[in-house]
């Protein structure tokens, strides 16, 4: 909805340094809005500023898109996309879930928790994907909620494929009369970035209501699809703002393609521009190392930042390393003092070991606390799991 212009023009008349670039016209709606969605959590999500660590940086005014608020299982962006790819399975008539992702998954735990508000059965095969992980990796607050929510848990060896496992579990699912619906990684195909091209309408109409346009939008890069949903939707509302995605495993050479191919799909959903999306596509490398789910210094600064400042927990797969690209283009001087940045913060660290295993680097009093969380997360664990539902038919294909 957008608001009153009195609204925005007494914002005007407090804060005129927020104002430099106002969308006027009139939001048309876009064609995602015709396509089939389940309301899984309450949107929008708010933006907010991060006065106390902008300040601290020097640099251009940080603002934050909360999607790590969410309805159900604790939030984060696989929200938006399941809304999209549920309703798509609804509609197909499947009465079965199957997804797959590493063992610490957001996106396996958001799955679950939304087949089971659904009352669809759910069942997640997860890789044992990050190297050199503690004891705390098998006991992340994920796997207690996959199993806390009833889904059915299926492990695979690292050195096994993820793809072949998926795919014999929807087969075996079929075998016993079953109708699967299959989620890709990350819930990142056309479909599954709808919400996110949801997620840019959103951001342009939080725009008009505060009377700015943000000059930056960061925001992770993985599985892709929160990308290039955003690229889609930001291109479709005329949008303005650069938006930079973070890269978390791969280095630029290896994540554009993936981008690329989730905008070819998306953009002929939605029968828009591919080409003129996909030169907007702005990746930044520069903190995924030392790889997927292993944290590096400037992820852990960027953790201990936001928390010390602003008392908001960054996750140290995801959101860490895209606030620590923001925190060393400030430091770097890449931004104008005038810039406007909008950072997604795309879900909360529910997975915790990184940074006990990197505790010892930066500032351990800070991570003792969440040390002694970790563990009692694992007591928890074990408590779900006396509470877990019986096997159901299908038989067990990987050691559990
Ligand atoms: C918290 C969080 N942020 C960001 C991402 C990356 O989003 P995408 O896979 O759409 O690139 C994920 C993916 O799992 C995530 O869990």
């Amino acid at each position: 909805m957008v608001r009153p212009t009195s609204f925005s023009h007494s914002l005007c008349m407090l804060a005129p340094w927020l104002i430099f670039s106002v969308r006027r016209e009139p939001l048309e709606p876009m064609q995602h809005e015709s396509s089939p969605r389940i309301g899984l959590s309450q949107w929008p999500t708010p933006i907010e500023p991060l006065d106390r660590l902008s300040a601290a940086l020097g640099g251009p005014r940080i603002s934050i898109k909360r999607d790590d608020f969410g309805s159900i299982a604790m939030g984060g962006n696989k929200l938006r996309k399941l809304e999209y790819l549920l309703a798509d399975a609804q509609a197909k008539g499947c009465n079965v879930v199957v997804t797959s992702g590493a063992l610490q998954s957001n996106h396996a735990r958001l799955t679950a928790a939304a087949a089971a508000k659904l009352g669809l059965e759910c069942h997640i095969v997860l890789i044992d994907e990050v190297p050199d992980r503690l004891a705390a990796y098998y006991n992340s607050a994920n796997r207690l909620i996959d199993d806390l929510v009833g889904a059915e848990v299926h492990l695979v060896r690292r050195d096994d494929s993820l793809a072949e496992a998926v795919t014999h579990c929807a087969e075996q699912l079929q075998k016993l009369g079953k109708s699967p619906y299959v989620i890709p990684v990350g819930g990142s195909n056309a479909i599954g970035c709808l919400g996110y091209v949801a997620c840019a309408s959103e951001i342009a109409e939080q725009e008009r209501a505060l009377g700015k346009s943000f000059t930056h939008i960061i925001v992770v890069s993985g599985s892709g699809g929160t990308h290039a949903g955003l690229l889609a939707g930001l291109h479709l509302s005329k949008s303005t703002s650069q938006l930079i995605g973070a890269t978390i495993s791969r280095p630029v050479e290896k994540q554009r393609p993936v981008i690329e191919a989730l905008v070819d799909g998306v953009t002929k959903l939605l029968d828009t521009d591919a080409a003129a999306v996909k030169s907007a596509i702005n990746l930044d490398d520069s903190m995924y190392l030392p790889g997927y789910g292993l944290p590096n210094h400037s992820s852990l600064e960027a953790i201990a930042l936001c928390a010390r400042y602003e008392g908001i927990l960054l996750d140290p797969v995801y959101t860490s390393k895209a606030m620590a690209v923001v925190i060393s283009d400030i430091r770097a001087g890449r931004f104008s003092p005038n810039d406007e940045l909008l950072f997604i913060h795309t879900g909360a660290p529910l997975h915790c070991s990184p940074i006990k295993r990197c505790s010892a680097e930066l500032r351990p009093e800070l991570f003792g606390g969440l040390n002694r969380l970790t563990s009692r997360l694992a007591k928890h664990r074990e408590r779900a799991t006396a509470l877990r539902p019986a096997a159901g038919s299908l038989p067990t294909m990987y050691p559990k």
